[in-house]
């Protein structure tokens, strides 16, 4: 299977922000990713579910929805209404994991965990095969063009052999610092779908980097 690529809207030109979904549309990525914060859960503010629902709008792609919140099941509902696909919660920001993921998956989204740099990968021995994606975290969420943390590659190793011991069918996500070099890696190592901001909205010829990372 090639690789998923989900752009992260974060490092758009919100100015102009229609022409860059356009991009990612006709581009070679396979979803949008998109970054939910809410000051709290991470030291940043991002853009909340008005915007989700005009992205929807003209987004020909499945949204890749991460949220980066506490108390995420408060939402849940929302965001499948303003178009999710895959809703992506935080192990660390989830008491009641378990009845978060049945939430999302009873109402008809694709259930995502996602791990941040310091936990580690066998907190999900208990629910990898209930959950349809892991999104690792390989920066400490919050904000776009962070440097890559290495011990990822461990993780995803690590990740693959628990998803082939239980059955699971979960996608292995990885998000933060991805680029040409970090993702051959990841790819290596076994990913299913990288995430890539800054990389792909920073760099002179989007789309063509969306195809390099999709070849990788
Ligand atoms: C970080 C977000 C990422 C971010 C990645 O908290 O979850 O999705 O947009 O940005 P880059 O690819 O620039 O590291
Ligand atoms: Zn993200």
């Amino acid at each position: 299977m090639q690789t998923i690529i989900s752009p992260s809207l974060l490092s758009a030109d919100f100015t102009n922000l229609k022409a860059d979904i356009e991009m990612v549309n006709n581009s070679k990525a396979d979803w949008f990713h998109l970054d939910i914060m809410d000051g709290v859960f991470v030291p940043n503010i991002s853009y909340g579910l008005p915007v989700v629902q005009q992205i929807n709008k003209i987004a020909t792609k499945p949204l890749d929805v991460h949220l980066m919140i506490i108390d995420p099941d408060r939402y849940v509902e929302a965001f499948q209404k303003a178009g999710a696909d895959y809703l992506t919660v935080h192990y660390e920001a989830c008491t009641h994991l378990h009845r978060t993921i049945q939430n999302i998956k009873q109402k008809g989204m694709k259930a995502g965990v996602s791990l941040n740099p310091h936990t580690p990968v066998a907190v999900l021995e208990d629910i990898i095969a209930d959950i349809d994606l892991v999104l690792l975290m390989s920066v400490n969420p919050g904000f776009g063009g962070q440097s890559f943390i290495e011990n990822t590659y461990k993780k995803v190793r690590q990740l693959k052999q628990l998803i082939t011991e239980s059955n699971s069918k979960a996608l292995i996500e990885v998000d933060g610092g991805v680029n040409l070099d970090t993702g051959a890696k990841l790819v290596e190592a076994g990913v299913d779908a990288l995430v890539a901001g800054s990389f792909v909205f920073g760099s002179e010829h989007p789309t063509q980097t969306i195809a390099d990372l999709k070849n990788l």
